[in-house]
């Protein structure tokens, strides 16, 4: 077990202080909206004639703009984190140290700024916005913890020659975070690679510029050295395969759709001309994640659960459970169940800073894409609640629960990344894990049963990174439930632990014949 670790606490905002500082917060937000925000390169600003602008998905109004890098600002920003990674590479681990504990320090001081941003431009709620900022801070905790181990590098044998074994940094990453998590897998991607060593070019998500922005502000106070942390954010298609395929990027750290994924590891396989490494990948991609709920289970937690794993956050996390499999006697009772999980839900849907359980979706294009599905829910089962969309004040879309869907159906199969449920039925506990082992993904799984074999028969065949049993599939914690996925889920990098650090160092081996 380890010990001296411990994870943050998310803020009570039924303290009135806690309120009242949010609410502050919101009102420092408004003041800086419409700011411009530039890119950072070796510590300098610069700003650019092209524009990301940043809306808000709860009312569509702009908050901002921030400089979008080009091509030839990009290869700036790789060569000045690759001058920079010639002497971070060699400062001592504890300077490094030092700066994340900093960072800790400055990110409680702006916890309530943080929070505020992230909710404006993803449209999260309170909670899920400071649930995240302790993400952060426990990633930061845990790595600060496991560097220290990883310093003293491999235990060796005794022998007559002076031999020692030790992790060494690898050079200029390249970090591609979400939307989703805009603050803690952008700030976990950028201290996994400084912590380690290495320098790190940032290209944040164009959905959510402005919260990332302010992370890397903080960086700066906290006192990494101009050009180990640089900001570009950026047009995908402009500077997105050109960073991946530049010959001084050493690897890249992405999480996002599958599709993307890919083809970062298409792009990076490829040697460009002066490369002298296989470029490392770490994805972190997407999930069809099933919930299965067997005849032992008690249904009202069940669906519980399988509402708060739907539909939190409005279904947009990759560990989201967008088909619930139930056995089929007790299919009927568990539908009830849910739907009116669903419809509680749906009467309390409103903007981020409402702080609703449920908010919009992040932007224009992800409306389109969900209402589409939902349109062939319709044909692919009975919608028991919900199904209404509106796009008219932000992207609204209600929880969606659809019965009677055949395991093959296009909404059981495809990652629709919204608030849309498919309940599923299967005759046989054998046959739901077939149903959920059904999937070219294999992120995460939950199991609800009172059934000690069914426990034990699927932690052996529930094919996923991250399974859970009578608990929901969202919200892992860092070191209690560490995340990642299988096949076409990604990497399975574990995130928060010493293994996931260890993909951003080379081990070398030592020795000196006395
Ligand atoms: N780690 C998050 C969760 O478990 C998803 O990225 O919900």
């Amino acid at each position: 077990m380890l010990k001296g670790f411990y994870n943050s606490s998310e803020l009570d905002f039924t303290i009135p202080e806690n309120k009242e500082a949010m609410l502050k917060a919101f009102e420092q937000v408004d003041k800086e909206k419409g700011n411009d925000y530039p890119l950072i390169i070796g510590g300098e600003r610069i700003m650019t004639e092209e524009k990301i602008f940043s809306f808000s998905p709860s009312t569509k109004e702009q908050l901002g703009a921030v400089s979008s890098c080009s091509q030839e600002l990009a290869d700036r920003a790789i060569r000045t984190a690759h001058n920079a990674f010639l002497s971070w590479r060699t400062t001592p681990v504890e300077e490094r140290i030092c700066c994340v504990r900093r960072l800790v320090e400055l990110m409680k001081q702006n916890r309530f700024l943080l929070d505020a941003w992230s909710i404006e431009e993803s449209g999260k709620n309170w909670g899920e916005a400071d649930g995240e900022l302790c993400e952060a801070l426990d990633f930061f905790n845990s790595y600060i913890m496991h560097m220290r181990e990883l310093d003293k590098g491999l235990e060796l044998m005794d022998t007559d020659e002076a031999v020692k074994c030790i992790y060494i940094p690898i050079g200029v990453g390249v970090a591609v975070p979400p939307w989703n998590f805009p603050l803690s897998l952008l700030a976990g991607m950028v201290v996994s690679a400084v912590i380690t060593g290495n320098t790190i070019v940032c290209k944040p998500s164009s959905d959510t510029p402005i919260v990332a922005y302010k992370f890397i502000e903080l960086c700066e106070k906290a006192g990494f050295p101009a050009g180990v942390i640089n900001f570009i954010p950026g047009s995908g298609s402009v500077i997105g395969d050109y960073i991946v395929k530049h010959p001084l990027t050493r690897f890249v750290n992405f999480t996002g759709s599958k599709e993307v994924g890919l083809r970062i590891s298409r792009m990076a396989s490829e040697v460009s001309e002066g490369q002298k490494w296989i470029k490392r990948v770490v994805a972190e991609m997407g999930g069809k994640n099933a919930i299965i709920v067997d005849s032992s289970a008690d249904l009202k937690r069940a669906a519980a659960g399988i509402a708060n794993s739907a539909f939190s956050f409005q279904g947009q996390k990759c560990s989201a459970c967008s088909r619930a499999v139930v056995l089929s006697d007790v299919y009927d009772a568990f539908v009830e169940e849910i739907a009116a999980c669903a419809k509680d839900l749906q009467a309390h849907q409103g903007s981020g800073r409402e702080d609703l359980p449920m908010g919009p979706v992040i932007n224009k294009s992800a409306f389109d894409r969900i209402s589409h599905y939902i349109e062939i829910a319709r044909n692919e089962g009975t919608i028991v609640c919900g199904g209404g969309f509106d796009d008219s004040k932000g992207f609204y879309i209600e929880p969606t629960v659809v019965r009677d869907v055949a395991k093959n159906a296009v909404i059981a199969k495809e990652e629709i990344f919204g608030p849309v449920l498919a309940v599923i039925r299967a005759e046989s506990f054998d046959e739901a894990l077939e149903i959920a082992n059904n999937t070219e993904y294999g992120l995460t799984g939950s199991v609800y049963t009172e059934d000690r074999a069914h426990i034990q028969k699927a932690k052996e065949e529930f094919h996923v990174g991250n399974l859970y049993f009578n608990r929901k599939s969202t919200g892992a914690v860092v070191l209690q439930h560490p995340f990642g996925g299988f096949n076409m889920s990604g990497t399975d990098a574990k995130t928060g632990t010493r293994d996931y650090l260890t993909n951003f160092l080379n081990l070398k081996s030592i020795c000196e014949d006395l």
